[in-house]
């Protein structure tokens, strides 16, 4: 039985449709072709699948025979892309994810709030320093204030940007600055549109071209892949010098990312498993997988919370009542005292899903929703879609956070996957617990202090880039108004 799917063109597949409806095509195609249906991108064929059942089937059901993700175009052959844990594949990935994953558990969380705290601290001196009527460049500072978390927790490294925001006489570093610069490029190399590299663009129409391709373009200068090698080769070696760095230390009492890595290393077959190129690659993808989305995920909260005085109310109600004058909570009343803010976090992940689409590969035939896909499959689930599948959430477009309220009815009735922002099963978000631990204390800091309003400079309606995770096109700028407490 073949999976349904709208027609393709030549060569380019369903990129037509995809100019046509822009991201929505997802959705419009749900809409037509069911919960599972076919879609390609270039010759690359897809099957995506947005119903929590089958989400559920492929997530972990069938997770064995659907470990891996797949590669898409930017980032194949590229060592510093491909070797971290997104894209490393099978028992590597397995062997490499059980021994870091006790860095993001509670015990070790609850030891990285006086860092976040710090940094927290920094994104409120920003704010204090700006007058009443000027414009506050909201999703600017949480990502600078996500870099500094990641560089301190990750690399042991201090970045210092809000800082050096706040304070005009601190010196700026131009290592920082520089390795930024690197990975800000990194990044904008990874998006997939017109501006992408030639093997890039080809690797969508005829993929078996790709690696040929950009093994001689990244030697011929003026072009887009040899700007993408050379930005990586230097990327590399910034990151290597920080690994240096901390080798020649040996700083004892260092209990950060590296630091955890490097000691796996040292032990049993931990030299194999963690050679320097997969330290490397571990290392940076928490900067590159830990500081958008969460920057993201609170600059969008504060935004929606703004402009629902209602839900504004009780979430201040809420923390004013467990917070009794402190201005951060313990690590247990973070957990357990806060469910509004929980409901709102949720709604405003839910509202706009800033990783919508999870990238699945099989690895050998297997049977989902039906139909029988052969390895190599490429299965992608649609987030995005599924967030705003009315049958689970009535009146998708609105933003009600007692949605999720674990006593009402909608809630009681959702499929429990049905809400999946950070992924499932096994190969879910190894750093789901670090983000909302991160965008909560600096929901439960800013508002402890200030109430926030849409700069009249705000674009209405908001406008999203879509890259690697969705940002703001035009940023969120906002107004902070002290509250008398
Ligand atoms: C709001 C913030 C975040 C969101 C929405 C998010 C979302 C996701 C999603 C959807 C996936 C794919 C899951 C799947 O395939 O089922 C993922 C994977 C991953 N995320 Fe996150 N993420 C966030 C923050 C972070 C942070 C803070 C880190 C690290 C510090 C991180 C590191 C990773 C890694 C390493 C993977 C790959 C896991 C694996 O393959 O085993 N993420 N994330």
């Amino acid at each position: 039985m073949k999976i349904p799917g709208p027609p393709t063109t030549f060569l380019v597949g369903h990129l037509p449709l995809l100019a046509k409806y822009g991201p929505d095509v997802l959705r419009v195609f749900a809409k037509e072709y069911g919960p599972i249906f076919r879609f390609h991108i270039g010759r690359q064929p897809l099957v995506i699948v947005s119903d929590p059942e089958l989400c559920r089937e492929v997530g972990i059901k069938k997770f064995k025979d659907i470990k891996n993700r797949s590669i898409r175009s930017p980032t194949s052959g590229s060592p510093i892309h491909e070797q971290g844990l997104f894209l490393t594949r099978d028992s590597r990935w397995s062997s490499m994810r059980n021994t870091i994953i006790s860095l993001y558990q509670p015990s070790h969380l609850a030891t990285l709030f006086p860092i976040m705290q710090s940094h927290i601290n920094s994104l409120l001196d920003n704010i204090s320093s700006t007058k009443q009527d000027e414009d506050i460049p909201f999703s600017d500072l949480a990502i600078k204030m996500a870099i500094d978390i990641i560089g301190e927790t990750a690399f042991g490294v201090q970045f210092n940007l809000l800082k050096e925001l706040s304070n005009e006489h601190q010196i700026k570093d131009d290592n920082v600055t520089g390795f930024l610069k690197l990975h800000s490029d990194s990044i904008e190399s990874l998006k997939m549109d017109l501006n992408s590299s030639f093997s890039t663009i080809l690797g969508l129409l005829v993929p078996i071209l790709q690696s040929p391709c950009r093994e001689i373009l990244k030697r011929v200068p003026g072009t887009a892949d040899y700007r993408m090698y050379h930005t990586n080769q230097k990327l590399c070696e910034k990151i290597d010098a920080i690994i240096e760095k901390r080798l020649k230390e040996k700083t004892e009492d260092c209990n950060d990312f590296l630091a955890v890595v490097l000691n796996a290393r040292e032990s049993g077959s931990g030299k194999k498993l963690f050679s320097y190129d997969y330290v490397r690659a571990l290392t940076y993808e928490q900067l590159l997988a830990g500081t958008k989305t969460s920057a993201f995920t609170l600059a969008m909260t504060v935004y929606l919370v703004s402009e629902h005085p209602e839900v504004e109310k009780k979430l201040i109600e809420e923390i004013d009542s467990v917070l009794n004058g402190d201005v951060f909570p313990t690590a247990d009343d973070l957990q357990c005292k806060f469910p509004y803010l929980d409901q709102v976090v949720k709604e405003s992940m839910r509202f706009c899903v800033v990783s919508p689409l999870v990238a699945r590969d099989t690895s050998k035939q297997v049977e989902i929703g039906g139909y029988l896909l052969p390895k190599g499959t490429w299965v992608w689930l649609a987030l995005g879609v599924l967030a705003k599948d009315p049958k689970q959430f009535p009146e998708p477009d609105v933003f009600r956070p007692e949605r999720f309220n674990p006593n009402c009815d909608e809630e009681k009735k959702r499929h429990p996957y049905a809400h999946i922002p950070f992924g499932l099963g096994p190969r879910a978000c190894i750093g789901q617990k670090f983000a909302i631990q991160e965008v909560k204390l600096a929901i439960i800091r800013l508002y402890s202090t200030y109430i926030f309003r849409h700069s009249p400079k705000m674009r209405s309606p908001l406008e999203l880039e879509y890259g690697l995770v969705l940002g703001f096109k035009h940023g969120i700028k906002l107004r902070a108004m002290k509250r008398h407490v």
